[in-house]
């Protein structure tokens, strides 16, 4: 049996990158018998951006909404709130006293938005270390997600070795990341890789309105209806090539080639698949965001499922570490 484990920040209703990169190859994972799979919605990373209350309430039930619109069995796996489950807190103090300063400082994403931000607070500079401890509080040993994740997970791993060797003993379980090859980065509309934060996203789902208008919008060349086109130069082919199979891939890259096919047609194309693709899962969603009830029932029972877990890992961290009164 494999522990799974991964998460996605309550930072905005999850996008096509998203879904592509991390949630459905972890859905997969989930529907193998042999695996049991934890995944959570990390409000505690999102506090490093988000600062309003309410919004992050209303950014935890649309990241819910979406794992259990795309299908997750809620009551066969584990899947829960980060927030509800306190203990990784506190071992994310222990391994930050593992964690050597200039890794922190050198990490990509901590200096990508030191440039970008006006506020940078000491929680985005450990975030890395709160996400190492959302990873071994669960002895996870498998974790899916996207390409930029790669250096928190090679960062996990170097923490839990430097505890481990200090310690004398293997109390903390190695995790081996899993990124896809061919979902590593989902490009947005602009050709960047696709996030909230550059304002790039296709957002799968929104309503039919701005779906739509965020794909019309995808950046293109300026060649003429009739000339011939380098598929693998368009961020629309790109897109298409994610979610389409593949004899209709082939279509379209001869289309591109030969001419007389604008990138209109292609859009259109890539807008239908989409909705072919998620128009199901888009109603489930409009469903349980009606009825918030039931996600908050579903996040509820998760904390209550996997506190015991966090507590055990933590009663032995601390024997082991020397710390507590008994
Ligand atoms: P977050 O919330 O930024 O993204 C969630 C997941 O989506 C993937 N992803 C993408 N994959 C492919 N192409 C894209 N354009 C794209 N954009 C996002 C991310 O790689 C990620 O897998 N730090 C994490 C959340 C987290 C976590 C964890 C993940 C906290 N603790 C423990 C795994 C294990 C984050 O901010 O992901």
């Amino acid at each position: 049996m494999a522990r799974i484990l991964t998460g996605i920040q309550s930072s905005g209703v999850p996008h096509l990158g998203n879904a592509l990169g991390a949630i459905e190859p972890a859905l997969e994972r989930a529907q193998q018998a042999e695996n049991e799979c934890f995944y959570f919605i990390a409000d505690l990373h999102s506090l490093t951006s988000l600062k309003e209350p309410a919004l992050r309430r209303e950014n935890v039930r649309a990241v819910a909404a979406a794992w259990m619109a795309l299908g997750l069995d809620v009551e066969r796996h584990y899947f829960y709130l980060q927030s509800d489950v306190p203990e990784v807190t506190e071992l994310t103090w222990y391994l930050s006293c593992y964690t050597p300063y200039p890794m922190l400082a050198n990490a990509h994403s901590f200096k990508d938005k030191q440039d970008q931000l006006e506020e940078v607070n000491a929680g985005l500079f450990t975030y890395p270390v709160l996400m190492a401890a959302d990873i071994l509080l669960y002895d996870a040993e498998e974790v899916p997600v996207g390409k930029d994740q790669k250096q928190h997970l090679e960062m996990t791993r170097d923490i839990a070795g430097a505890f481990n060797h200090q310690a004398g003993q293997e109390l903390l379980t190695l995790p081996a990341p899993r990124i896809d090859d061919q979902v590593m980065t989902i490009p947005g509309i602009d050709g960047r890789k696709m996030s909230k934060s550059y304002g790039n996203t296709i957002d799968i789902f929104a309503p039919a309105k701005t779906l739509k208008k965020q794909v019309m919008r995808i950046v293109t060349d300026s060649r003429e209806l009739e000339e011939p086109k380098d598929p693998d130069r368009c961020h629309v082919f790109a897109l298409y090539a994610h979610l389409a199979e593949g004899p209709a891939i082939n279509t379209m890259r001869e289309r591109y080639q030969a001419g007389g096919y604008g990138y209109g047609h292609a859009k259109k194309e890539l807008l239908r698949v989409i909705h072919e693709r998620y128009g199901a899962a888009r109603e489930r969603y409009e469903a349980l965001m009606a009825e918030p009830a039931r996600i908050d029932t579903a996040l509820e029972r998760g904390a209550e499922k996997v506190r015991p877990i966090a507590r055990a890992t933590l009663e032995r961290l601390r024997a082991a570490l020397g710390f507590g009164s008994r």
